[in-house]
């Protein structure tokens, strides 16, 4: 699958690595092609595309954003052409003063940019754990998976973003439509409060037992 990254940080990088070695065509949409991030994803893995943003997107089947959430506005301003008709996943996460939601609770931030991108099909994932667990999510020991929940409108879009997921080597756990994106933006707060502030491990995730 042709897949592109807008934001290729502690967030981006890992998941454009691991994507690019299960053989996926991962492209770096990239402003500056020698940006102190673009060198560091390539230091990771040399095999990593780097192009311009509109090409990277216009070529690409499925885009992550990734990108600081204060800069998703005009970061998809300009690529929004591109995405129309596309699946964009949307890790990122609005984080207030104190830990607190930062759009006062009142709507997910992946639901602002399903506003501003009415043709494309976004769908929340890989946004409610530290950038430490798409480093590494592996548990050796464990029976179960951890779990990825994830949420979107579009079925289709859905899909394709579960088979990446379980790629990947989560449980992926669709938890329903776009305003779901809400509360898994709240379950980031509550690892962030856990982990950064309670100073429990960084690989905590959920699994699922479900009869
Ligand atoms: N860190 C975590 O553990 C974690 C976990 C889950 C979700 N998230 C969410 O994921 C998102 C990214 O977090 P991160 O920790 O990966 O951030 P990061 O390490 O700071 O990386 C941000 C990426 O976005 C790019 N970027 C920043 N401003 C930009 C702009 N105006 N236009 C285009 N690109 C821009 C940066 O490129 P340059 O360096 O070249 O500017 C970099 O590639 C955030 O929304 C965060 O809430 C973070």
């Amino acid at each position: 699958m042709k897949i592109a990254f807008l934001g290729y940080g502690q967030v981006g990088a890992p998941l454009a690595d691991h994507l690019q070695r299960l053989g996926h065509q991962v492209s770096l949409a990239a402003k500056d092609a020698e940006s102190a991030s673009v060198l560091k994803a390539l230091e990771r893995n040399p095999h990593l595309r780097v192009a311009e943003p509109n090409s990277a997107v216009g070529q690409a089947e499925i885009i992550f954003l990734a990108t600081p959430y204060a800069a998703n506005e005009t970061v998809l301003a300009s690529v929004s052409t591109e995405l129309a008709g596309k699946v964009l996943i949307d890790c990122t996460n609005p984080v207030g003063a104190q830990l607190s939601h930062g759009l006062n609770n009142q709507q997910s931030g992946t639901q602002v940019i399903q506003n501003q991108l009415p043709t494309t099909a976004v769908v929340k994932a890989f946004s409610i754990y530290g950038f430490e667990n798409f480093e590494d999510n592996q548990f050796p020991n464990a029976s179960l998976k951890p779990a990825m929940l994830f949420c979107g409108n579009s079925q289709s879009a859905k899909q394709q973003v579960a088979h990446l997921i379980a790629e990947l080597g989560w449980d992926p756990v669709d938890v329903g439509g776009l305003e779901q994106a809400l509360h898994l933006e709240h379950m980031t707060l509550l690892w962030i409060r856990l982990v950064r502030l309670q100073e429990r491990s960084a690989h905590l995730t959920w699994a699922r037992l479900e009869r």
